[in-house]
């Protein structure tokens, strides 16, 4: 992006313009980085500047983690009610500044402000959620095989955790995070993905505003390069007894070998490549609904969303048609606009990734239904495309594209389907369509995947686990599980 272009007023963007936040949040306050350096945050939309973050390196990261430490001990021993009373203020002040945090998430990260607004409410769904579960941890008392002693079994929070984000996702992707952590009981240090620490910092102000003890949640941004310090100090710290990480499977390998020395707990969730299939007997405008939704959702940047559609050659031809006319209706263009439901890429290097995935396709012989081509509304804006008569040789076909390019390859037998969707080393998201109820079972048993949406193209939210197989990842966020990321099990033996 280009430095040189203009700084605009974020401030005058926002209702409650204490919201915008520049410095970094380290136990209850507002701090520079050590060596006084910033980074400038970019709207992916327009080129802009939009903010000069404190840039914190690995000396910052250690004075994170010892106040974490320090805070742990007051915070773990609160009630699970106390600390749901505070989360519970921190929910709803994060409902009540919907449209401030909205408009934060559309500068840094370009999605529509429509979809912006329903990040809000699906992070903010996490703590509400988690801080119901905290009252809900139990153990157990064993049947103990000895007379004379009594066996128990405790659930006590791990320590302190660290959470390193992605940019795709600015609020929901740190509070499914945070909100199972804190709710347990941990502290936790939070990296932001350098394209979007303003939401975070956000984030940070109103869980100060409801609370939260100092220490208890720390924001520490950095650039990219700083990123790269700061996770060698994480994840060699003694302290740190959690890592948890959404990004790519070559970043999360990465950080998961630099976690082995201290033997940390890791949960990671890594790239995806979802399949799609349209089954012959699937309700068509149905699928065309659930692909539009799956495929374009945040311009095709989300580990889940569908990366390669396979559609039966009976029913082919209708549904690249519908689908086709439902792409063209998407009407792309900066977020800030209201009406608009496809923004900029995050950068020129994602959009180079779109532009070789399309030219490798056509290259080995894929027709362009639609699209295929830069959208005039600016820096990095792609057209949703669809490519048909895909390969299996084609680079789209076995890499995430994130963005938002449709393929569709042809099959004609149930069985060949299957082991065509499970062909990859991702096992995150999958999805399909039929209304056969025998077949519905043994497709969704037969994906190896760790989602599975049936006749549905969205199926994120608090209450599901969400997580991969194979190089996807380990762990689950969300749900009854999510919280078992940060608890210990402790067996008591009492001898009476
Ligand atoms: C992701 O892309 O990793 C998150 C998507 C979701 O939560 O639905």
């Amino acid at each position: 992006m280009n430095a040189s272009l203009q700084q605009i007023d974020i401030r005058s963007h926002l209702k409650d313009p204490s919201l915008f936040r520049e410095d970094a949040f380290i136990n209850g306050k507002w701090v520079k980085a050590k060596a006084g350096t910033t980074f400038s945050v970019n709207n992916p939309a327009t080129g802009d500047i939009i903010a000069n973050v404190a840039n914190l390196n690995g000396a910052d990261a250690e004075l994170a983690i010892t106040v974490a430490e320090q805070a742990l001990i007051g915070w773990r021993s609160k009630t699970a009610k106390d600390r749901a009373i505070v989360m519970r203020k921190w929910f709803d002040l994060i409902i009540a500044n919907t449209e401030d945090l909205a408009i934060l998430m559309t500068l840094e990260q370009g999605k529509p402000l429509v979809e912006s607004r329903g990040e809000v409410a699906y992070g903010a769904s996490f703590v509400e959620w988690f801080a119901e579960e905290s009252k809900r941890v139990t153990g157990a008392i064993l049947e103990s095989t000895w007379g004379d002693k009594r066996m128990l079994v405790l659930k006590q929070a791990i320590g302190v955790c660290v959470a390193i984000t992605p940019w795709n996702f600015p609020i929901a992707m740190i509070t499914r995070k945070i909100a199972p952590a804190i709710a347990a009981g941990c502290t936790m240090v939070i990296k932001p993905a350098e394209q979007t620490p303003l939401c975070a910092l956000a984030l940070a102000e109103l869980a100060q505003r409801a609370g939260m003890p100092a220490g208890v949640v720390n924001i520490i941004p950095s650039d990219a390069d700083q990123s790269i310090a700061i996770g060698k100090v994480v994840c060699a710290s003694p302290t740190i007894r959690h890592l948890s990480f959404t990004g790519s499977t070559e970043v999360g390998r990465i950080l998961m070998a630099q976690c082995a020395p201290s033997v940390k707990k890791v949960a990671l969730e890594l790239g995806g490549h979802a399949p799609f299939i349209v089954f012959e007997d699937a309700d068509i405008d149905a699928a065309v609904a659930g692909a539009i939704a799956s495929k374009y959702r945040n311009s095709g940047q989300t580990c889940v969303c569908a990366n390669r559609f396979y559609v039966h050659q009976k029913v082919q031809a209708i549904f690249v048609e519908k689908f086709a006319k439902a792409t063209q209706a998407i009407k792309v263009g900066n977020g800030m606009t209201e009406g608009v439901s496809q923004g900029p890429l995050i950068d020129d290097a994602a959009f180079a990734k779109v532009e070789k995935h399309v030219a490798d396709a056509i290259s080995k012989g894929a027709t362009l239904v639609t699209g295929g081509k830069a959208n005039a509304s600016g820096l990095n804006f792609y057209e949703p495309t669809i490519l048909s008569n895909v390969t299996s040789d084609m680079l789209i076909t076995y890499e995430e594209t994130f963005g938002p390019v449709a393929p569709i390859i042809p099959f004609d037998n149930d069985e060949a389907v299957v082991k065509l969707a499970n062909n990859s080393q991702y096992g995150l998201a999958s999805y399909f369509y039929s209304r056969d109820i025998g077949r519905v079972w043994k497709v969704a048993e037969a994906l190896e995947y760790g989602m599975v949406g049936v006749n549905t193209g969205i199926m994120s939210n608090e209450v599901a686990p969400f997580g991969g197989v194979k190089q996807s990842g380990l762990g689950r966020e969300g749900s009854i599980w999510g919280m078992d990321e940060y608890l210990e099990m402790k067996y008591v033996c009492v001898g009476l």
